[in-house]
């Protein structure tokens, strides 16, 4: 599959590019540090039309293909990844789910005010006891009358307490196991619904991760997305697509570890030669870009496939697998590159390394990739 975006993906890429790198960069050590919410990055994103960029125009959004957004997510990733993480929930499973499986008025409801930047989605999936086998989720709903009754507790939800709407995975009938979850659409201001303990975490400090109560929360009967005892199918099918919007957040925090150990490997003068001189560094930066290539070309090439309508299930999840491994690895070989300098918070690359360690484990741990991937070779 060629490597060549259209005259429109790169139009869009220099445009989030300008954004990211004036914008977004500068403020991204304060947010980590300071561990705020960036409101002010959904603003501005919203201004250019990125909250919404694959969503189509008749609801609001961009009207971009799927790689243009993916793109994006690289771009806005590589200068700040708390707001790669913030957009690629609301779109990938926070707004897809509703364009894909809601009603005509479900979709007029939310999704202008998603695409917009007006709301924030969300998607609550995880469990204490249901992280890589969310079919063992036990947040319950019952029907009475024209409400859901939901009880339980959802954790690690990105965007919790500042979404205006939960994608939200309930079951409607333990017995069936994954064939008794039922989706629901959760408004911030549901009676009983509340937000719980606010993680303390290693990085991605601009980025929320709550836990969500349910306690008796009474959610209308018109929020069931899809029908009873098929969410799980939409859980599945929307984390397809959102493992290849992670692949792209890792790729472009390790595009942005390699351009500054790139850079001070060219600065640094040891033994009376820049760094960049000794065979023991090239080595490094040989093997750091063309990881970074090949993560790149994985990613692209499932966000094609899903694109083009060709099944990508098991090309989303080398994609997601591949880039974030390889940010993990090039990040912590910038901060070796740069040495003491890169282990303190003058320089970003620490910054980088802890952020990118969360890309192995969410939206699907690399362990379970892997096994989706064998899945699928062992099928065909
Ligand atoms: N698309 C559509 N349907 C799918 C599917 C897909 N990709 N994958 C599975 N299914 C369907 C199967 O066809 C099957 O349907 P039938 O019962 O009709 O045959 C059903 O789902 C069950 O399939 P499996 O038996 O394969 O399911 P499983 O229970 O063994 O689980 C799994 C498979 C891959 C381990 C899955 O549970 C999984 O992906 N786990 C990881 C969970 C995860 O990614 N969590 C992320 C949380 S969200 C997040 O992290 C967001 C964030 O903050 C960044």
């Amino acid at each position: 599959m060629p490597y060549q975006l259209t005259d429109e993906q790169q139009m869009m890429r220099d445009m989030v590019r300008k954004l990211a790198q004036n914008e977004l960069a500068p403020r991204a050590a304060e947010i980590d540090r300071t561990h705020r919410f960036p409101r002010e990055n959904i603003e501005k994103m919203a201004e250019l039309g990125l909250m919404g960029v694959p969503i189509p125009e008749e609801y609001g959004g961009a009207g971009c293909d799927f790689l243009s957004y993916i793109i994006t997510i690289e771009e806005i990733s590589r200068a700040c990844a708390s707001t790669g993480v913030i957009l690629a929930v609301h779109t990938s499973v926070g707004t897809f789910p509703i364009l894909y499986f809601g009603t005509e008025e479900q979709k007029q409801k939310y999704i202008p005010k998603l695409a917009g930047g007006e709301f924030l989605g969300a998607f609550a999936l995880t469990e204490s006891n249901a992280g890589s086998d969310p079919a063992n989720l036990s947040t319950t709903a019952r029907l009475e009358g024209d409400h859901y009754i939901v009880n339980g507790n959802k954790i690690f939800i990105t965007n919790g307490g500042e979404a205006d709407v939960y994608v939200t995975f309930v079951t409607t009938d333990k017995s069936k196991g994954h064939k008794g979850i039922t989706c629901l659409l959760v408004d911030k201001d549901t009676p009983g619904f509340s937000v719980g303990k606010k993680e303390e975490k290693m990085g991605l400090n601009g980025s929320q991760t709550t836990e969500l109560i349910f306690d008796n929360a009474r959610v209308p009967r018109e929020n069931l997305l899809g029908k009873e005892g098929e969410g799980f199918k939409v859980a599945m099918a929307l984390l397809d697509g959102g493992r290849i919007g992670i692949g792209a957040q890792g790729l472009g925090i390790a595009q942005a570890a390699f351009d500054v150990a790139k850079q001070y490997a060219k600065e640094r003068v040891q033994f009376g030669k820049p760094i960049a001189d000794f065979q023991a560094i090239r080595f490094m930066l040989a093997d750091m870009a063309t990881r970074i290539d090949c993560a790149r070309l994985l990613v692209y090439r499932a966000a094609r496939m899903r694109d083009m309508g060709l099944p990508y299930s098991k090309e989303a999840s080398m994609a997601k697998m591949y880039a974030t491994d390889t940010a993990m690895e090039v990040t912590t070989n910038a901060v070796q590159i740069l040495g003491g300098y890169g282990y303190c918070r003058e320089y970003p690359v620490e910054r980088y390394m802890r952020d990118a360690k969360i890309t192995q484990i969410y939206e699907g741990t690399n362990q379970i990739q892997r096994l989706v991937i064998a899945k699928h070779l062992l099928k065909d």
